[in-house]
C-alpha cells in the first residue's frame, strides 16, 4: 500500500524511512510546505497525492488542527485511509473523521497519538471487543518521568531537572503541556474513548509543578515513590478521567520505570490487567507505532473508536483516595478530617494525610486554595 507522508519533521522522517522496508507498505509522496519541496519525492501541493490513484494511505506528522484536519477530512472523503499521530486532531475531531471514515470504507487509527511506540491502544481497540475494559492508567508523559526520576535518585531540584530534559530534547522549550499534566490527559482521553466509546471532557489534571525535592525527599523517606500518572475508568455514570501525582510503594512496577520511559496498562473483566511499556515517543518509535496501523490496515482494521462513540462530561466525583498534602498552616481547616501534622514541612506549612476523598472534591479544594494565595502540594496514596 502506497502511504503519502504530511509532515517531514522527527516523527514524519522516520514513517518515511520504515515505509521503505516494511512488508506490503512502499513510501508515496511526502507532503512539505510550500517552496520547500527539494526532493523529487517530495510535494507542497496537497491536491496531486489526492490526484494520484497509486496512493492509499495518508500517514500524517505535521501536528496542529489546521490544515491537518482538512487534509484528513478529503483523504478518508476519497475513500483512502488515514493514520495519525497527532493526540490534538483526534481529540478534536475524531469521531468526525471515523464517521466519515464508516461512510466511504477508509480507516481511521491514531495509534502514535497516546504513548507513542508503546501499543495501549492497538491493543486496547483488540480487547474491548470481547471483553469488558474497567479502568486504564498509566506514565503517559516521558518528560515529567524523566524529571520525577531525575528528582528522586540524583536529589536534583524540580528547575535543575527540567533544564536536563530540556538538554536532552525531551522538554519543550514552553514545557507547559507536558509539567502540567496537559499531555496526559489528552492521551488519556483517547484511551478512554478507545476503551469506552465516551471521549470524556472537563477533565482533570495536576501536574508535577508544585512538586519540591523536599517533597520527594519526605515521600522517600516513607518507602514510597512518586509518579505523575493520568487515569480513565468506568463508572456509574460515564467515565471518569484525570492526572495528578501518585504515590506507590517501591516494590510497584510504576515505581521501576525509570527515565523517560512509559508504562500503560488497562484492567478487563477477563483479561485483568495487562501492562506495556517502553519509548512512549521520539522518532523512531512513534514512527514504528504508525506503520503498525498501516500493517493492521492490510489486515482490515478500519477503526480504533468503537461504533457511536460520544463525548460527555467526565464524572470525577465517585472514586476516593487519600491524599498527602503539603500546604500552609492556615488552610489546615480545608481539611478538618485530615490526619494530625506530620513533620517534615516548612516554617507555616503542614503535611498532612486526608481521609478518603474524591478526586473531584481534592483537585476543587486544591483550586480554591490557589486561589486564596495558598501553595499546595498534593499526590494521591495508591492502596
Ligand atoms: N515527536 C514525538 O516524539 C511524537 C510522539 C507522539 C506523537 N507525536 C505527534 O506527531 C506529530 C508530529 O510531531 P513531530 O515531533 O514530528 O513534529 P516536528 O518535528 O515539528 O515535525 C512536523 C513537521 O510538519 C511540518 N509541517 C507543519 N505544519 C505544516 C504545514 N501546514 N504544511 C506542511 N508541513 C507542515 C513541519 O514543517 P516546518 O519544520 O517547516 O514547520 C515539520 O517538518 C505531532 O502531532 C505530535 O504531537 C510526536
Amino acid at each position: 500500500m502506497k502511504t503519502a507522508v504530511l509532515g517531514f519533521g522527527t516523527v514524519g522522517a522516520g514513517i518515511y524511512e520504515i515505509l521503505k522496508t516494511a512488508e506490503g507498505l512502499e513510501p508515496g509522496p511526502v507532503y512539505v510546505r510550500r517552496g520547500k519541496a527539494d526532493e523529487p519525492w517530495k510535494t507542497d501541493d496537497f491536491d496531486a497525492i489526492l490526484a494520484d490513484p497509486s496512493v492509499g494511505a495518508v500517514a500524517e506528522a505535521m501536528g496542529g488542527l489546521e490544515p491537518t484536519f482538512d487534509f484528513a477530512r478529503r483523504t478518508l472523503e476519497s475513500g483512502r485511509h488515514f493514520v495519525t499521530a497527532n493526540k490534538m486532531l483526534v481529540a478534536e475531531h475524531g469521531i468526525e473523521l471515523q464517521a466519515i471514515a464508516d461512510r466511504t470504507g477508509g480507516a481511521f487509527l491514531f495509534s502514535a497519538a497516546c504513548g507513542g511506540g508503546v501499543p495501549l491502544l492497538h491493543n486496547l481497540a483488540l480487547a474491548r471487543r470481547g471483553d469488558e475494559i474497567r479502568r486504564v492508567r498509566g506514565i503517559l508523559n516521558g518528560t515529567t518521568n524523566y524529571m520525577l526520576d531525575r528528582m528522586q535518585s540524583c536529589g536534583m531540584d524540580y528547575g535543575e531537572a527540567l533544564k536536563e530534559a530540556q538538554a536532552l530534547g525531551y522538554a519543550e522549550a514552553d514545557p507547559t503541556a507536558d509539567v502540567s499534566g496537559l499531555d496526559a490527559l489528552r492521551k488519556i482521553r483517547l484511551a478512554a474513548a478507545v476503551a469506552f466509546g465516551i471521549l470524556p471532557d472537563g477533565c482533570l489534571n495536576e501536574g508535577i509543578e508544585n512538586v519540591s525535592v523536599e517533597d520527594i525527599r519526605f515521600y522517600q523517606s516513607k518507602g514510597l515513590v512518586l509518579r505523575l500518572i493520568a487515569k480513565t475508568a468506568r463508572t456509574e455514570s460515564g467515565v471518569s478521567a484525570y492526572v495528578e501525582p501518585v504515590l506507590f510503594p517501591q516494590n510497584a512496577p510504576e515505581a521501576a520505570v525509570s527515565l523517560n520511559n512509559n508504562l500503560a496498562s488497562y484492567e478487563g473483566r477477563f483479561c485483568g490487567r495487562i501492562s506495556f511499556s517502553g519509548q512512549g515517543a521520539g522518532r523512531w518509535p512513534t514512527a514504528s507505532a504508525v506503520i503498525r496501523d498501516l500493517e493492521n490496515i492490510l489486515s482490515g482494521a478500519r477503526r480504533m473508536l468503537p461504533e457511536r462513540t460520544v463525548s460527555a462530561a467526565a464524572d470525577n466525583g465517585g472514586e476516593k483516595q487519600r491524599y498527602y498534602l503539603r500546604l500552609p498552616e492556615a488552610f489546615a481547616e480545608s481539611f478538618p478530617e485530615a490526619e494530625p501534622p506530620e513533620a517534615g514541612a516548612a516554617d507555616g506549612e503542614l503535611r498532612l494525610v486526608t481521609k478518603p476523598i474524591s478526586v473531584a472534591g481534592m483537585h476543587a479544594l486544591a483550586a480554591e486554595i490557589r486561589q486564596k494565595g495558598g501553595r499546595i502540594s498534593f499526590a494521591a496514596l495508591e492502596e
